[in-house]
């Protein structure tokens, strides 16, 4: 159950839609990655994107964790909410000049580059700076992540990285270029990544280029392997928690280092994914010749990972009795777009008229993905510690 009756009462008269993130539940969440990164030296940068709300961010920075970002705002965001710039990573294949020099002037640790031309521009614009800017190389290694290929970013038709092929050409660029570092390489394959295998289909691709580059006499300290961990959202508080153990047990047993290399995480689903809901009221119900609707007054503008990728999200009545009759809805938003549908033929307790639904899982990507569509109002978002 999401919520206990003292916080349903809480709620009762909340002006809906509304994000409800429980922070005890990411506090255990981030208490279980950073154990099980610690014990085996990994360091773990949280990936922004996935959601960059306040209070979320408060508290991941202050157990120490370091910041993955992908745009200038972002780095000047992690700046600013305290984050230490030698924990920052910054990737992204468009990175413009003055994002570029946000970054510079912040000393961040590592820029992920993903082009040959793009390794140029933050040479010459750290050249004007004075600094030399350290970088990791983000190599394409065709690995196929068995996820949707919306969020398949690692293979050849891929618009990410460096292709193998060109990275001779890269390699070169780097020894005669005055002011980039390279430290490490940077891999990242897709995102809500099940299958353990695709990680070990990667740690095999990174052993393979960090040889490639050790072999022609480039040391490489840093061994940055992404993010992309999965979490269930068809059971979330079966399992709340990712198997962080599992995970990083992978990466432990196969990939091949010594002393001298640190590996790095950019994990965004998995830590904060299971600590946000999406908390809504039916305003109408509809009984078509073939379907009961059920009509939200939250729609894709507050959540879009279904409209955009029929994506899954669990979907259920809050705070029902057993004894309600179950009837199937397809549950659909207010917005005029077809696709503004969060699931079809849901069983669901029958509900009507101001009844409150949750839609669990959308800790990740669902907040920072809002629009306002329609003209729809910012999306509102309550803490565990506030019921
Ligand atoms: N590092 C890089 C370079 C990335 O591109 C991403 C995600 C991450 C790390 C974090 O991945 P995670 O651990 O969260 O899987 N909007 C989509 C997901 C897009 C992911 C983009 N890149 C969704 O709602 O499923």
């Amino acid at each position: 159950m999401l919520f206990n009756n003292t916080q349903l009462e809480r709620i009762a008269g909340a002006e809906t839609p509304f994000y409800y993130y429980d922070l005890d539940l990411l506090n255990d969440t981030l208490d279980q990655v950073k154990a099980a990164a610690d014990k085996r030296g990994f360091h773990v940068h949280y990936a922004l994107k996935a959601n960059f709300n306040e209070r979320l961010l408060d508290l991941i920075q202050s157990k120490g964790f370091g910041a993955d970002c992908v745009s200038g705002a972002e780095v000047q965001k992690s700046i600013d909410k305290g984050f230490t710039p030698e924990k920052i990573t910054f990737a992204g294949v468009g990175k413009s000049d003055k994002e570029i020099i946000t970054a510079l002037k912040h000393g961040i640790f590592a820029f992920n580059v993903e082009s040959i031309q793009e390794m140029e521009v933050i040479n010459e614009l750290a050249g004007e700076q004075n600094v030399v800017a350290h970088v990791s190389l983000r190599i394409n290694p065709n690995v196929d992540a068995n996820t949707h290929h919306y969020i398949t970013t690692g293979l050849d038709e891929n618009k990410f990285g460096v292709p193998t092929s060109e990275l001779e050409t890269a390699a070169d660029v780097i020894r005669n270029a005055t002011n980039v570092s390279l430290i490490g390489l940077h891999f990242h394959v897709g995102s809500q990544i099940t299958d353990m295998n695709v990680f070990k289909s990667l740690c095999v691709k990174v052993n393979e280029w960090k040889n490639w580059f050790e072999d022609r006499g480039t040391q490489i300290r840093v061994l940055n392997v992404g993010g992309g961990l999965g979490v269930d959202y068809h059971d979330p508080d079966g399992n709340p928690i990712p198997d962080f153990e599992a995970y990083f047990d992978i990466f432990d047993k196969f990939l091949e280092r010594s002393a001298l290399h640190e590996v790095h995480f950019e994990l965004g689903r998995a830590i904060v994914g299971q600590c946000g809901s999406l908390i809504t009221r039916v305003l109408y119900t509809k009984s078509g010749l073939k379907k009961n609707f059920l009509i939200l007054d939250a729609g894709m503008t507050e959540l879009m990972r279904p409209a955009l990728y029929q994506a899954y999200h669990k979907i259920e009545k809050v705070g029902f009795s057993d004894s309600q009759k179950e009837m199937i809805y397809d549950v659909v938003g207010p917005i005029c777009e077809s696709s503004d549908c969060f699931g079809k033929e849901v069983p669901l307790p029958e509900s009507g008229r101001g009844n409150l639904i949750a839609i669990r899982t959308a800790g990740a990507y669902g907040e920072v993905m809002a629009s306002n569509y329609n003209l729809r109002e910012e999306v509102r978002y309550i803490y565990s510690d506030e019921l």
